[in-house]
């Protein structure tokens, strides 16, 4: 069996294509659409590990809400040499957070790209982020198999067009994902880039000979890609380009910009009124970053500012969020409020846990200011691909959206003004890349 895998930031799925029928599988049983698997990774103390809606049920469930408790734990002897003293054997300890049920890990794909993500400690045992995406797609491929009834013979594996804008890092993140894939055991894999994939599943339905676009954006990349079709089953890619700019972006930019002074931003300590450290509310930019305020150095800047600074309940809401693990949840209710924001003028973000009361009324137009420069940056990109297909925006007969990010109005704005409305189309926002990426497999055949 050949089968296509969308590994995305945010959302993975798969499909299967016989010639003739397209299907779906359903690989995240407990998820409200079971063809949508959430990215998400979930390890326990003893390894076990969880994939989709039941590895964020499980971290929520044994994390949040949860007061980390620290522990000193003995790490072993080691002799230790002092200039004065001379040498001594002495005993290690560090401090770790006893309670701990498990560890999350979420939008791995960036991780690719990022060369300062090598590896992680889970529990005392080191994962490389190959390692930790392997048991993701290793997962994946046995759900796929249980599904199919079959052994999966080749996959066809989609990728960004661009991992990261810097050509170094795209190479290191492609060999990367190449890497995770022999390491989970997947058979024959080819690699195919999102939005080619996107237009092949488009174009087993289309009629007639047009010019198409397509604008796919994702939790973690924007892809875009020209293809002409001639009407008669032909195709041919003209333009391939993108940025690695998504909808997680888009909402550290509703953080960044509109939720820090909820926790305890422009806050003054002691009589010098020394400004309360920026670089620990930078760590807000992220949910996983938010994770490493646990350690003790920082709580205890965290502490002393509530004491001494000028806004104790902000800060107390921030000991809170760091302290009871309340990063996820505020990310998901940020999230939750950007994609309310596609369908209405203003909405409330609101968190209430443990010392967190945030209500925060946030206009659309606000969020559209926010993002502001990265419309910029995905409108260059967009006439960057347009001149290198040597076309113009009146060339282009259809504009095919797709990813969850696609329904953001400002893009769509944007795009209408370009095209004009009337081109744009909607495709399976969530499923469309895994669809096509079945039918390359497909197409494949004779030359596997
Ligand atoms: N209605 C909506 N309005 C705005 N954003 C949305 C909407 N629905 C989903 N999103 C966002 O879309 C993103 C997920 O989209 P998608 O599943 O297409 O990404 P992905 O394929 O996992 O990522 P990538 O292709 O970049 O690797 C998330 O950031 C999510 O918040
Ligand atoms: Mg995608």
């Amino acid at each position: 069996m050949r089968v296509g895998v969308d590994f995305g930031t945010t959302n993975s799925s798969a499909a299967y294509y016989d010639g003739q029928q397209l299907r779906l599988l359903p690989i995240d049983p407990v998820a409200t659409t079971a063809t949508i698997l959430r990215s998400a990774l979930f390890m326990t103390r003893e390894g076990a590990a969880y994939i989709g809606r039941e590895a964020i049920r499980r971290f929520t469930e044994g994390n949040v809400g949860r007061e980390i408790a620290y522990e000193w734990r003995y790490i072993g002897d080691a002799e230790v040499t002092f200039a004065d003293f001379g040498t001594i054997q002495q005993s290690l300890y560090v401090k770790i957070d006893a309670n701990a049920p498990g560890r999350l890990f979420q939008s791995l794909k960036t991780g690719l790209r990022d060369k300062s993500f090598r590896r992680t400690n889970v529990f005392g045992t080191y994962y490389t982020l190959e390692e930790l995406i392997a048991i993701m797609l290793r997962m994946l491929l046995d759900r796929i198999e249980q599904q199919l009834g079959r052994p999966v013979t080749s996959m066809v594996v989609g990728r960004p067009v661009h991992y990261s804008s810097d050509p170094a890092l795209d190479q290191l993140a492609l060999e990367r994902m190449q890497a995770a894939c022999q390491l989970a055991g997947l058979p024959d894999v080819r690699f195919l880039e999102e939005p080619i994939a996107a237009a092949l599943a488009y174009a087993r339905t289309a009629q007639g000979a047009q010019h198409v676009l397509v604008f796919d954006f994702g939790g973690g990349t924007l892809d875009v890609t020209i293809l002409r079709l001639d009407g008669r089953g032909g195709r041919e890619f003209l333009a391939t380009d993108g940025v690695p700019i998504g909808g997680d972006l888009l909402d550290q930019r509703l953080v960044m910009g509109r939720l820090l002074s909820h926790f305890g931003e422009g806050a003054t300590l002691g009589s010098r009124r020394l400004p309360f450290p920026s670089h620990i509310l930078d760590h807000l930019s992220e949910w996983q970053q938010i994770i490493e305020l646990t350690q003790p150095h920082y709580l205890e800047i965290i502490d002393e500012a509530i004491l001494i600074g000028d806004r104790p309940r902000e800060l107390k809401a921030l000991r809170s969020l760091v302290r009871q693990n309340y990063g996820l949840p505020l990310y998901e209710a940020v999230e939750a409020a950007k994609v309310r924001l596609s369908g209405a003028a203003e909405t409330l973000l609101s968190l209430h846990a443990g010392e967190i009361a945030l209500d925060e009324q946030i206009p659309r137009w606000d969020f559209e200011r926010l993002i502001g420069p990265d419309v910029r940056a995905v409108e260059r990109c967009i006439d960057r691909t347009l001149a290198s297909a040597g076309l113009a925006p009146a060339d282009i007969d259809v504009v095919l959206r797709t990813g969850g990010s696609s329904r953001v109005p400002r893009f769509v704005k944007m795009l209408s003004a370009k095209f004009g409305a009337e081109r744009l189309q909607e495709m399976d926002v969530f499923t469309g890349v895994a669809s096509g990426l079945a039918i390359a497999a497909w197409e494949l055949q004779g030359s596997m």
